[in-house]
């Protein structure tokens, strides 16, 4: 036995000092495997086989012919797949995506949509055999066309009710000095991680083991769980690094196929998605159309707010993409009208995307208002300011810390906001024109209950086990930080281990909530390690540990309307020529709660701000009516801003917490997307005079 000395040791205080990736060494040599490289003895690979057709029947598969190619072992598809089962309810109660839950039957919904999996002894084996495989088709017609006008749109609920209404929306606007009365529209756009999603399933013992990248491997259990009719603890799901998921790591069509697979074979299956599979499996932002209408005094006040979106979803999988939640939070109105429409459609379900709901939404509000700004002649600032709401706008909650006007303070002070010129197509540079704009951010902080277990060392160090999923963050790094500080240690002296499922159910990388909820469990395994320490009994060779779970500290949190918020700023130039607009600067002040870790939260923040560079000049996925799939389905032909789109671009945060966090945490996963797409079309009006109310702003559109 050893005593600890460490816990009486002096030390710093880890969380809010800048820390590198505890892994990035790993990361940089190769050390770090990711699920598509970890060697297994006896490996099979499969390959998907995807419709062609966007809607209809498979008529017949010619598998036998493939069947007698080099290396194949099998090819599994309707007629002698196992059986799923795909009555239940999973994660976030929502029902499992058909596409992920594959070869059940012989109908095709959309373009894209599995159809067969070859598998053989190498990857090149698999893909040949896929290739060459003769799928027939009895066609039927498809509606891929979204729009406006589409006869069978219906108000949907999502994670959010689909409506929400108060006060008389046209006796308001009627009764308005200055009215915006405006459709905004965005395009459909993919996540597209830099790792494509892959795994490898294997049965050892009795037990299930699936090597993955996802998001949350509790999540990746419950679901393979309930498909193929598995106790959850008969599941382990290993997700060591994660190159990227953005919401679309979740339980996809590849994990299904590779148990599949795995279970038939008796022997360890990898399937791993192509960039181009990935279009039509990975799941995506859906596009939308929402309708603003704002009402109100010559001063500036709302006196009657609308927002309408609607979004496409697939024929047999409801997803919304609540572009009008954002309403409900930023302003008030004595009129205030929200809702969320869906049209289904044959297309694979759009899902999460990085601020799903929020993203498209700020796009349109913040746009809108800026065009009130305008109207009414107040700085968009001081409208803003004006419009501030003392409680939730529909809930009526009061607000758990909305430091949304500091963060327009400082950021107005850093960006020279003070000497702008209101006036639009003023500011020219030879042939350029110059403008600037801002718009503001919210995304909801929350967490989820989770579990995690702290054990201490006879040599003075001390391992973390949780289920939590580092997806690029550096959740690993900053959960290093949390859990040296809960310990009284050094970061270095603290070994957190995740991405394994066998560690305890844990909170998903998603929602902007992995972090804090993660952080919270460890806190509290943390105090109750050191409680236990502090009794001076010595630590046996296995070690102490202490398990924890925040299910009931969560549950009794009081209710509040708890946000991050930002302000967000952008320069731009225009060419009047060509149409390019150049972003030349961005600055992002966001009032996030307390940042653990100030490297990789700059990071983060500023890597959603340039996506929503991306989003408002570049990202769109274009489906083709006839066909029913897209043109362009790969990284040439959907365009995302790559470094030289990337300005200078500052990402900072003023001093804000969360009162009922233990560490104070809100959360900073997706706020830095918000409002950037909005802000930098409120540069373009700005620089040319010129509203532009549908996404990407390309050049064509320009003028
Ligand atoms: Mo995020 S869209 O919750 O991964």
């Amino acid at each position: 036995m050893t005593t600890l000395t460490t816990a009486t040791t002096l030390h710093t205080a880890a969380v809010g000092t800048a820390h590198t990736r505890v892994e990035g060494r790993d990361k940089v040599t190769g050390a770090a495997r990711y699920a598509g490289e970890v060697p297994f003895a006896d490996l099979a690979h499969g390959w998907l086989v995807l419709s062609t057709v966007a809607r209809g029947r498979i008529r017949d598969l010619d598998t036998e012919s493939v069947l007698a190619m080099p290396g194949v072992l099998a090819v599994l598809e309707h007629r002698n797949a196992p059986r799923l089962t795909t009555d239940y309810t999973g994660l976030l109660g929502m029902r499992p995506d058909p596409t992920c839950a594959v070869f059940q039957h012989d109908r095709v919904p959309h373009l894209g949509w599995p159809v067969a999996l070859v598998v053989a002894e190498t990857s090149e084996q698999a893909r040949e055999a896929a290739e060459t495989l003769v799928v027939r088709y009895e066609q039927e017609p498809h509606d891929v066309g979204f729009g406006a006008g589409h006869p069978d749109a219906y108000a949907a609920d999502g994670h959010i009710p689909a409506v929400t209404e108060k006060g008389d929306l046209d006796a308001g606007l009627a009764a308005a000095a200055v009215v915006v009365d405006a459709e905004y529209t965005t395009p459909e756009e993919h996540h597209h991680p830099m790792e494509p999603h892959a795994a490898t399933a294997r049965w050892d013992g009795g037990r299930l083991e699936v090597t993955d990248s996802n998001q949350g491997a509790t999540w990746v259990v419950g679901e393979l769980a309930n498909l193929f009719s598995l106790d959850p603890a008969a599941v382990r799901v290993r997700s060591e690094h994660v190159g990227g998921g953005f919401g679309s790591k979740g339980v996809r069509a590849h994990q299904v196929a590779a148990v599949m697979a795995a279970t038939v074979l008796q022997r360890p299956v990898r399937v791993v998605l192509t960039r181009r599979q990935m279009f039509s499996l990975a799941g995506y932002r859906s596009p939308t159309i929402q309708h603003v209408r704002l009402g109100a005094d010559t001063d500036g006040h709302l006196r009657a707010l609308a927002h309408h979106s609607l979004n496409q979803t697939a024929t047999g999988y409801e997803f919304v993409e609540a572009s009008a939640g954002v309403a409900r939070v930023m302003y008030d109105a004595d009129a205030h009208h929200t809702a969320n429409r869906v049209v289904r459609l044959d297309i694979p379900s759009p899902t999460f995307m990085r601020a799903p709901g929020e993203a498209p939404g700020s796009f349109a509000l913040e746009a809108a208002l800026d065009e009130l700004a305008e109207k009414c002649g107040i700085d968009p600032i001081e409208l803003r300011l004006r419009n501030e709401p003392d409680r939730g706008p529909v809930s009526g909650l009061p607000f758990a810390g909305r430091n949304l006007a500091a963060c327009f303070r400082e950021g107005a002070r850093r960006f020279g906001w003070a000497e702008r010129d209101p006036r639009p197509g003023l500011r020219r540079e030879g042939r350029l024109l110059l403008g600037t704009g801002m718009a503001a951010a919210s995304f909801p902080a929350g967490a989820m209950p989770s579990t995690a277990s702290a054990t201490a060392h006879p040599d003075g160090t001390f391992t973390v086990r949780i289920s939590a999923a580092d997806i690029g963050t550096g959740a690993r790094t900053a959960l290093t930080l949390v859990a040296a500080d809960a310990l009284r240690t050094s970061p270095e002296r603290v070994h957190v281990r995740i991405g394994d499922s066998d560690f305890g159910p844990a909170m998903i990388a998603g929602g902007s909530m992995g972090t804090r909820s993660w952080a919270w469990a460890i806190r509290v395994a943390a105090a109750e390690l050191c409680e236990r320490l502090a009794l001076g009994t010595g630590i046996p060779p296995e070690g102490i540990t202490v398990r924890s779970d925040t299910t009931a500290a969560i549950g009794a949190l009081a209710a509040a309307e708890r946000h991050s918020y930002g302000a967000q700023f952008a320069e731009v130039s225009v060419d009047p020529g060509t149409g390019e607009v150049r972003v030349r600067r961005m600055l992002g002040i966001f009032a996030a709660g307390q940042i653990i870790n100030p490297l990789t939260a700059r990071n983060q923040l500023r890597g959603g701000m340039i996506w929503g560079i991306s989003m408002a000049l570049h990202e769109e996925a274009v489906r083709d009516r006839a066909s029913g799939g897209h043109v362009g389905a790969d990284l040439a032909g959907y365009h995302v801003a790559t470094h030289a789109d990337v300005p200078r671009i500052e990402a900072d945060w003023i001093e804000d917490t969360d009162p009922d966090d233990p560490v104070g945490i809100k959360g900073i996963g997706e706020i830095g997307i918000v409002g950037a797409a909005a802000a930098v079309a409120n540069a373009v009006w700005h620089a040319t005079g010129v509203r532009h109310r549908s996404l990407p702003i390309r050049p064509d559109r320009i003028l």
